[in-house]
């Protein structure tokens, strides 16, 4: 275990066997549709990655990068769009994948955003869920786990942009945040 973490909350065998029920269920609900998988840059990169194989039906994928607008570690629900897709959403069945879902405010604006662009539907897959922070009414379409409200790291999701290359999800230290040794 990394030296900075307190507590493995989901190993990586977990995540792995939560991957391959998700990527199965989405295979069967996905199979004719060809879907535009969207990544939610950085967070969603491995999950995205593995969910995709495990999918294993013809489909395709693009990348978005957003920012919440403020200096608050709190989503403000006023989006920014660092990066946007290459390809048109319109007519096509969009699956949304997602590292996190807190607050939700990023997400809401995100789905607004692709259903103005006349996407077929719009649905989202989350790795991670924790709901006792949400301030919209968004519930995941298909979600691998549900979080207590500790701020986590691994699988993609960071703290100033390191641990996102842990193969499990943990929650770090105190020293870490209050930046003591
Ligand atoms: P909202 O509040 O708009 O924000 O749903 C979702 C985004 O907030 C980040 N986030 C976290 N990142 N550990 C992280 O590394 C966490 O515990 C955490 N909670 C929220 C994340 O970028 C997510 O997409
Ligand atoms: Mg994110």
């Amino acid at each position: 275990m990394h030296d900075d973490i307190k507590d493995v909350l989901i190993s990586e065998e977990e995540v792995q066997q939560k991957v391959s029920e998700l990527g199965k269920q989405l295979k069967e609900d996905y199979q004719d549709l060809n879907p535009l998988c969207i990544c939610v840059l950085k967070g969603a990169f491995p999950f995205m990655a593995d969910l995709v194989r495990a999918m294993d039906i013809p489909l395709e994928m693009d990348f978005m990068a957003v920012s919440s607008y403020g200096a608050s570690t709190e989503s403000s629900g006023v989006v920014r769009i660092v990066k946007d897709l290459d390809t048109s959403v319109e007519g096509r069945h969009v699956l949304v994948v997602e590292d996190i879902i807190d607050s939700g405010l990023t997400l809401s604006y995100l789905l607004d955003l692709l259903r103005q662009r006349n996407a077929a539907s719009v649905k989202v897959v989350t790795m991670l869920d924790k709901p006792t922070r949400r301030t919209t009414g968004l519930k995941p379409d298909y979600c691998g786990f549900t979080v207590p409200n500790e701020f986590v790291v691994g699988y993609g999701l960071d703290y100033a942009e390191k641990y996102r290359n842990l193969p499990y999800i943990g929650v770090l230290k105190e020293h870490v945040y209050n930046g003591e040794s």
